[in-house]
């Protein structure tokens, strides 16, 4: 696989046994053209079917970053390295059809992406680009708890924008890492209270899931918000449960 120096991503946030890469998503002619040769057939395919030059760009640039990044992670060739697709579509890494020992989530949101890496399971990142002015507090009745609400009526101007994608970033994370896409109402869980509070960090376990703990955590940064959330292993969610309270 050759690409150039010219990467479009870059290391953006590393803990905890998992990495962050930042993916620079401005339109590049070149850079989309050298990220079209590093996906497979299918991929490609797929990059056609797109309407949006937009989703095109996101997709090209986002999936070729991740390919040559978890063929350095894995050692393998481009050529060997393929995606499977869990029930509600999150991809996992093959090697030569065998998964890969590697967790790993994407996102994108206009000119930014993040893919993230662990060697956790259920791992998830979301980001999403603040855009002012829209009905902050109609959406939230759709996709907000009660007190998920509360808080964001509290709010106003840019400090409710701020509050809104804060909150749909951190749920969205969450949804991310345990894989289910919209079949989750976003409006079944709230985010810990501590977090609502402005806490950075906090666990976190679904209501219909009360076994199992997640580490739920704000990345958010003035380009965006950000969030990643990943499940906690058993000894270590005991360990932290004082931490949640
Ligand atoms: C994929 C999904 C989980 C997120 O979609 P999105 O916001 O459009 O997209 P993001 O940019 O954050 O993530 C897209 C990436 O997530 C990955 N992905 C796809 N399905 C996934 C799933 N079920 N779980 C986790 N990751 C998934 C893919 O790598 C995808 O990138 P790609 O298509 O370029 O390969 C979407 O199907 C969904 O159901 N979202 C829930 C949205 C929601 O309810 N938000 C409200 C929060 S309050």
């Amino acid at each position: 696989m050759s690409v150039s120096s010219d990467m479009w991503w870059s290391p953006w946030r590393e803990a905890e046994g998992s990495l962050i890469l930042h993916v620079d998503l401005r339109p590049d002619p070149d850079r989309e053209q050298q990220a079209l040769a590093v996906l497979d057939h299918d991929e490609q395919a797929r990059w056609n079917r797109f309407l949006v030059k937009k989703a095109q760009r996101q997709y090209a640039l986002c999936r070729a970053a991740l390919r040559i990044n978890l063929c350095e992670r894995l050692g393998c060739p481009n050529r060997e390295l393929s995606f499977g697709y869990l029930e509600h579509g999150k991809p996992f890494a093959k090697v030569n059809g065998a998964p890969a020992d590697v967790s790993f989530n994407v996102s994108h949101s206009g000119q930014h992406g993040l893919i993230g890496f662990a060697h956790r399971d259920d791992f998830g990142v979301d980001l999403e680009v603040r855009t002012p002015g829209r009905d902050f507090e109609g959406i939230g009745s759709t996709v907000y708890g009660p007190r998920e609400r509360l808080a964001l009526a509290a709010t106003t101007g840019r400090d409710q924008a701020v509050l809104f994608y804060r909150l749909w970033s951190l749920k969205e994370a969450l949804i991310k890492a345990l894989g289910t896409g919209f079949s989750l109402s976003p409006s079944r869980f709230e985010v810990p209270t501590p977090m609502l509070e402005g806490e950075p960090s906090a666990v976190f376990r679904f209501p219909h899931r009360p076994t199992d703990a997640f580490w739920l955590e704000d990345l958010g940064e003035p380009r965006f918000a950000a969030a990643r959330a990943y499940r906690l292993p058993t000894e270590e969610a005991a360990s932290s449960k004082a931490r949640s309270r």
